[in-house]
């Protein structure tokens, strides 16, 4: 970590606050025929490629390229700005350099197809040499490689000399929004804060060092280009000049400072920090933990101001991940509960006057920076611990590794986002494993997708989107009754709309209102039937379209039906009745398995059908028989206190303020619908419940596993499922005592007893294989002709495995003095063989490895092996005689002859 070192500096023309610079920035544009907007949210609007408003032309993109009109064509913003996450990321150097944040504000100036480089320049120039009186000798400019315009202009229009103007790549001086979007070359304007700034590099420079002597303060980009999906740049339709000043720096050199932290932005947050820790604060790498918190606090406050909630996607993510991250530095400090929530206050007071939405919404970011902080207070002493192990596992293993699943079940389970874990890898030494993180990641997003499917699969300009256009939501009636009357509004047949529908066809039917539920949430749709005047239908599945239609998919039984009929719709109760039980059981294992587990098993995933529910959660090991029994005691003993099971509609806040579980990724509207059982459980859910625990019968486990890294995954049943069960369990049990013969009671120690009188009789069997084996091989001994002091002895035995066939090979080696064994035997349609040397007949040239390969290759196969022991096999059992006496005639010549080797080679 680069310390932060701020030397004495040179006092500048009286510190003017950031306030001022602000404001006379504005000015002198607005002087300048510039119109002044207000900063737009730090939301981009309407525009899903883009995380965050990351500059100053972000709400302009259209003007640039033209698809928007707007009464001016020059502009001046102090923005709001995020660069965290996305293409623009400074998360990562915030607080180790004395210039970096995750939330900051950007000054720029606009020119919408009006002036050009040389008026940008000169604006730039005058602002900072006449307006905020810098000198110029400390100015530099850097511009894009082969810009030789931009490089005259610089000389021209300011008289900079040509030593201090710096051509950089594509890296530095070009500049874009994002992977598309308006962009261009850019040339910037560089402060030097001083020789007693430089750093250690060979060469401390512009574009050649990275420290905080040489500060960039001011880009302007020249906008000639619009990059599309194909990343072609196309050109804009007029040359256009977007600017951007960061704040925190101007005010640094305007008040003589050597670190944005040292401005009267921060001042107010570092000491407010100060009084919360007791600490004081130090502008070296002590420091380090009260920069990242100030900063912090600043980008929790904007965005949540902004609409922005912590969530597990998207820009809700990167808001925890930061929020996170600072109350880890909290810990750092020694704060041991909720305190980035007080410094909210702080910030209105710093920036109030220019972003009054950070005072008007300060009680509601208290609020949700507060819950926040609570819940990740909750898990955090155990991941902590459990991060102290897992760095500890790294040091043992040595790899200097944080693998990748390691981090992720941290994440996942206990909430540390990997920048968190990786500050704390960084801090001892070793590195975090991204990849595999990524990996254990997608694994989780491909569970969430699931979820998001009803909106992926809608093709909004497919014939059945425009004919459901102007169609309003279903009405679900389906919470307090399972038969309701309906009117006809829409079929659909193989996905278009149709008319009527006859006898025999299926049928996609849309009604005003309905009783059926639409599968969501793991919550399986309801089947039953749709009666008209002349039509039956049977409902088969009933699917959720966008926009909060129903589809009733189903088959007409009799009749025909047509758009406008009246219906009688029926659920089919006794299905919906087992899917109810399951449904509350699944709230009920929730809330046990928190209990009994722990606070950091969370929901990843479910199941609730009529005849099972199934969950995974997050969990790092397997439950023990013990626990399992544990939560099944735990849940049943719910059941039979009788909790009756209540349901709201309430606002999301007061939801979570209740402490209801959301379930993490979901997405809940504002008004969100909570299912509560006595003080038992609390959980945000649209499906549907049986009204009292006592309703769901007996639950019971079915099977535990495991589904990834820190998930683990349960099946149980209830009601008649239950009892379903027992009677297939006791099916089994039975079957299994009419063919033992037995009492049930009496099956195990029957079991047993058969086993091991079984284990008894297969060492027999073998046992008597061999013995009659090794008869065989006394009959080819007695047979064996004896050459050169060496017996040969070949021949087939009657075995069926390749263990006793070594085993005699052996036993017939140790029994003949000097010899050579070549067994073969005949095994699940294969030949086997092997051979067996002794030393002294190795000497005379035999080799059991050369000749089994030679004698293989007869029976249509191949092996080999050692010169004193070898096996093979072959396809070709039928010609194993023809084998064993081509091997034997091999040796014989050998040893007659003297040659060495198993043959012709
Ligand atoms: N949009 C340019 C930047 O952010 C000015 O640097």
């Amino acid at each position: 970590m680069a310390a932060t070192v701020t030397p004495a500096c040179r006092p500048h023309p009286a510190g003017m606050p950031a306030a001022e610079i602000r404001e006379r920035f504005l000015r002198f544009f607005e002087r300048h025929g510039h119109t002044i907007v207000p900063s737009s949210s730090l939301v981009p609007k309407d525009d899903p490629t883009l995380l965050f408003t990351n500059a100053g032309m972000v709400q302009f993109k259209d003007v640039f390229t033209g698809k928007e009109k707007v009464p001016y064509k020059r502009a001046t913003t102090a923005q709001k700005c995020m660069r965290a996450g996305g293409k623009h990321n400074d998360l990562e150097n915030v607080g180790k350099t004395a210039r970096h944040h995750t939330f900051f504000e950007m000054l720029g100036n606009f020119s919408f197809g009006d002036y050009f480089k040389r008026e940008a320049i000169h604006f730039a120039w005058t602002f900072l040499t006449e307006e905020l009186g810098l000198p110029r000798e400390r100015l530099w400019a850097t511009i894009f490689r082969d810009d030789d315009e931009a490089f005259g202009l610089w000389q021209e229009v300011t008289g900079i000399p040509a030593e201090r103007i710096v051509r950089l790549g594509e890296k530095d001086n070009f500049w874009a929004m994002g992977d598309t979007g308006p962009c261009g070359p850019c040339s910037e304007i560089v402060y030097d804060r001083g020789e007693e700034f430089r750093c250690d590099a060979e060469v401390c420079g512009i574009g050649a060092c990275d420290c905080d002597r040489w500060l960039e303060i001011w880009n302007l980009v020249f906008m000639q280009f619009n990059r599309d999906e194909s990343g072609r740049l196309e050109p804009l339709p007029r040359p256009s000049i977007d600017t951007g000043m960061g704040l925190e720096r101007i005010a640094s050199v305007m008040q003589g400072v050597g670190s944005n932290f040292d401005t009267d932005l921060f001042r107010p947050l570092l000491r407010a920090v100060e009084d919360l820790t007791g600490r004081p604060y130090d502008g070296g790498e002590a420091g380090f933990p009260f920069r990242v918190i100030a900063d912090h606090a600043r980008a929790c406050t904007f965005l949540i101001a902004d609409g922005v909630l912590p969530s597990n996607e998207g820009r809700g993510h990167v808001l925890r991940r930061i929020l996170r991250r600072a109350v880890r530095f909290g810990r750092i400090l020694g704060l041991e509960e909720p305190f980035l929530y007080r410094l909210v206050d702080t910030v209105g007071e710093v920036m109030g006057d220019a972003y009054p939405e950070v005072r008007q919404r300060a009680d509601y970011v208290r609020r949700v920076i507060r819950g926040e902080e609570e819940r990740f207070f909750r898990t955090l002493d155990q991941g902590m611990a459990i991060l102290a192990e897992v760095i500890e596992r790294a040091r043992q293993r040595g790899d200097g590794l944080i693998h990748g699943e390691e981090a992720f079940v941290l994440y996942d389970t206990y909430g540390f986002p990997l920048d968190l874990t990786e500050d704390a890898a960084e801090e001892a030494g070793l590195r975090v494993d991204r990849e595999g993180f990524e990996r254990a990641m997608a694994v989780q997003r491909q569970r969430a997708r699931a979820a998001r499917e009803v909106e992926e699969g809608w093709d909004p300009g497919s014939p059945l989107a425009r004919a459901l256009a102007d169609e309003p939501a279903t009405e679900f009636t389906g919470y307090e009754r399972l038969e309701d009357e309906g009117t006809v509004r829409l079929l659909v047949r193989r996905d278009e709309p149709a008319d009527r529908a006859d006898a025999g066809e299926e049928v996609g039917v849309i009604l005003d209102r309905t009783p059926f539920y639409a599968e969501r949430g793991g919550q399986v749709g309801d089947t039953g039937w749709l009666e008209t005047p002349r039509a039956r239908l049977e409902v088969l599945d009933t699917q959720p379209l966008p926009g909060g239609r129903i589809l009733h998919k189903a088959r007409v039984v009799e009749g025909a039906v047509q758009v406008g009929d009246r219906v009688r719709a029926r659920v089919d109760a006794a299905r919906r009745a087992a899917i109810m039980r399951n449904h509350t059981a699944t709230h009920l294992l929730h809330a046990a398995l928190k209990r009994v587990l722990g606070d950091h098993v969370n929901q990843a995933g479910s199941l609730v059908a009529p005849d099972r529910l199934r969950f995974d959660f997050t969990h790092f090991e397997a439950p023990t028989a013990g626990q399992l029994r544990a939560i099944e005691d735990e849940i049943n003993q719910q059941i039979l206190r009788g909790i009756p099971v209540r349901w709201y509609w309430t606002s999301l806040e007061e939801a979570l303020e209740a402490g209801a579980l959301a379930l993490f990724g979901e997405k809940y509207g504002n008004e969100v619908r909570v299912v509560q059982i006595g003080d038992y459980s609390l959980e945000l859910c649209g499906g549907t419940h049986v009204v009292s625990t006592s309703d769901i019968g007996l639950f019971k486990f079915t099977a535990e596993g495991s589904v990834a890294a820190g998930v683990r995954r349960v099946e149980a049943v209830t009601g008649w499922g239950s009892l379903e069960y027992l009677r297939r369990q006791e099916a089994v049990l039975d079957r299994l005592a009419g063919t033992l013969r037995v009492p049930v009671d009496d099956l195990p120690a029957r079991l047993e007893a058969l086993v091991e009188s079984h284990r008894e009789l297969e060492r027999q069997l073998r046992q008597l294989r061999s013995r009659l084996a090794r008869q065989a091989a006394d009959g080819l001994l007695e047979a064996a002709p004896q050459l050169a002091g060496v017996r040969v002895i070949a021949g087939e035995l009657p075995v069926d495995d390749a263990e006793v066939l070594r085993e005699t090979a052996d036993y017939l080696r140790q029994r003949a003095g000097e010899a050579a064994v070549l067994l073969g035997a005949r095994a699940g349609g294969r030949a086997l063989l092997v051979a067996a040397v002794t030393p002294g007949a190795q000497e005379r040239g035999l080799h059991a490895g050369r000749l089994v390969g030679e004698v293989a290759r007869r029976l249509g196969g191949g092996g080999g092996g050692r010169p004193d022991l070898a096996q093979a096999g072959g396809r070709d059992p039928g010609r194993l005689p023809e084998a064993l006496e081509q091997g034997r005639r091999l040796w014989m010549e050998q040893l007659a002859g003297g040659t060495t080797g198993a043959g012709p080679s």
